[in-house]
């Protein structure tokens, strides 16, 4: 079963690698194990969707021999068809898009399906989630981006719980947030519905085990509180 099939109604946590140290990856991605992080999110930025360029197939593959978590990565590029192969051979078990520059997202979803790889798509903060009607029954779950992508550290805009509350009437599907998330920011997108935190500059600003179980556990009273 995949890991976005498996989330159910838990809050996770997942640090995202682009705040931490690239030089000391693994060792980065066990300090937020070791705060319960159970994803790790990968983020790949091709210079041409966005301002920034970070890192590929072949850094994933090392990372996910380092490491025993699952990696899950976030294709901030163009044309991502051409790089699906790649991180399915990396071994990473999850691989999303942004279906603002994924021409055909249907045929993209099912070729990461095709691989045994778990699809999801990004949604920038403009973009509106009825762009993605026609595609849930492909998808395995959404990102919903608080922040513009390319950049971490970046202010979390407010309305992005509006539209995961808007999500979470049109799906079942787990939702994941990406972008100023905080053990403050959170609850409030918890409370909307999600259930997947990414988290980068909230993580790697600190010590990271006790960052990340802040984040997590912000989101899971926030959780608690609504269900009692
Ligand atoms: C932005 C990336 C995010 C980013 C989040 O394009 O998709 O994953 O790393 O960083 P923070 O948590 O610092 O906003
Ligand atoms: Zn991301």
């Amino acid at each position: 079963m995949g890991f976005f099939e498996k989330v159910g109604d838990r809050v996770v946590g997942a640090p995202s690698i682009l705040a931490a140290d690239f030089a000391y990856l693994a060792e980065e991605v066990r300090r937020a194990q070791n705060g319960g992080a159970e994803l790790v999110h990968f983020d790949v930025m091709d210079n041409h969707y966005v301002p920034n360029l970070t890192v590929g197939p072949a850094v994933a593959a090392a990372l996910v021999r380092a490491t025993s978590l699952p990696v899950d990565a976030h294709l901030q590029v163009e044309r991502p068809d051409s790089l699906i192969p790649a991180f399915v051979e990396a071994g990473v078990v999850s691989i999303c898009v942004q279906p603002e520059v994924t021409i055909h997202l249907h045929r993209t979803l099912n070729a990461i399906r095709a691989t045994g790889l778990e699809a999801g798509a990004a949604l920038n903060p403009s973009t509106p989630p009825e762009i993605l009607e026609w595609a849930l029954p492909h998808l395995d779950y959404v990102n919903v981006m608080s922040v513009n992508p390319g950049f971490g550290g970046q202010e979390f805009i407010p309305e992005m719980a509006d539209k995961v509350r808007r999500l979470r009437e049109m799906t079942d599907l787990p939702i994941q947030v990406d972008g100023g998330i905080t053990e403050r920011t959170a609850p409030l997108m918890v409370e909307a519905g999600a259930r997947v935190l990414v988290a980068g500059s909230a993580v790697y600003r600190g010590d990271p085990a006790t960052e990340m179980r802040k984040v997590i556990e912000a989101g899971r009273r926030a959780a608690e509180q609504q269900y009692g």
